[in-house]
């Protein structure tokens, strides 16, 4: 059978938190990912940390958001950590798109759309007055003209951006305890696989406590 692909969130800018992260996920049940985000690329230690990590799956999350010369640039700058995966905000605009994905070469280039902290009322508030899902779907017809790798939304809209997107869709917004956090569109991950995510992203539900423990309770919501 094939096994579960989740992404670790992380999110801590202390190098003895990530080591116990990711030594404590280790399992046989899913496959693990490892995703570095703006807290941890940008402490003193972490871009060095990553540059030294082997034979993981890594994801860098750093969500460029710039003009198309400084997404282009910026994709460059970080070739050398050999991510598998890296973030770009779709709201850059196509031709942000386009050319940092001319220059990404084996790195997976993920489109993010709308965050899974913003629900229609927040999103109210910056001035998007459109429905979440229409806004996500859009943005997803954006990602596939730029030949984008994959998308990353939330599970409320993989099944909306499935119709026309076929690469990889990953869901971060995943509880399975009672804690939403600064989350607003979230599912369980039974809910989310059942949508057609291809990989998870979950942070504070593993990583927060008895990491082991966590894990342990995933699998168990998994097998239900
Ligand atoms: O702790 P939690 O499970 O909420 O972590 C989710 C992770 O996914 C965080 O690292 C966050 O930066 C990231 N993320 C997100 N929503 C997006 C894109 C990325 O929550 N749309």
């Amino acid at each position: 059978m094939k096994k579960n692909k989740i992404f670790v969130a992380c999110d801590s800018p202390n190098i003895s938190k990530i080591k116990e992260i990711i030594n404590h996920t280790k399992n046989s049940k899913l496959k693990i990912g490892y995703k570095f985000g703006l807290e941890f690329l940008n402490s003193k230690k972490g871009r060095n940390f990553v540059s030294n990590l082997k034979n993981y799956i890594t994801f860098g999350d750093y969500k460029f958001n710039d003009i198309p010369n400084t997404c282009a640039a910026a994709v460059k700058a970080v070739q050398d950590l050999k991510f598998n995966y890296l973030t770009i905000h779709i709201s850059s605009g196509l031709e942000a798109l386009k050319a940092a994905k001319k220059v990404s070469k084996k790195t997976k280039l993920v489109g993010v759309t709308i965050l899974t902290s913003l629900d229609n009322k927040e999103l109210k508030k910056i001035g998007f007055n459109r429905d979440v899902k229409k806004l996500v779907f859009h943005q997803a017809k954006l990602a596939k003209k730029a030949k984008l790798d994959a998308i990353v939304c939330s599970a409320h809209e993989v099944k909306i951006v499935r119709k026309i997107f076929k690469k990889e869709i990953i869901t971060p917004g995943i509880r399975f305890s009672k804690s939403k956090n600064d989350q607003k569109r979230i599912l369980t991950p039974n809910q989310a696989y059942k949508n057609g995510s291809d990989w998870l992203v979950i942070g504070r539900p593993i990583t927060k406590g008895n990491i082991k423990k966590n894990i342990q309770t995933l699998i168990n919501h998994l097998g239900k």
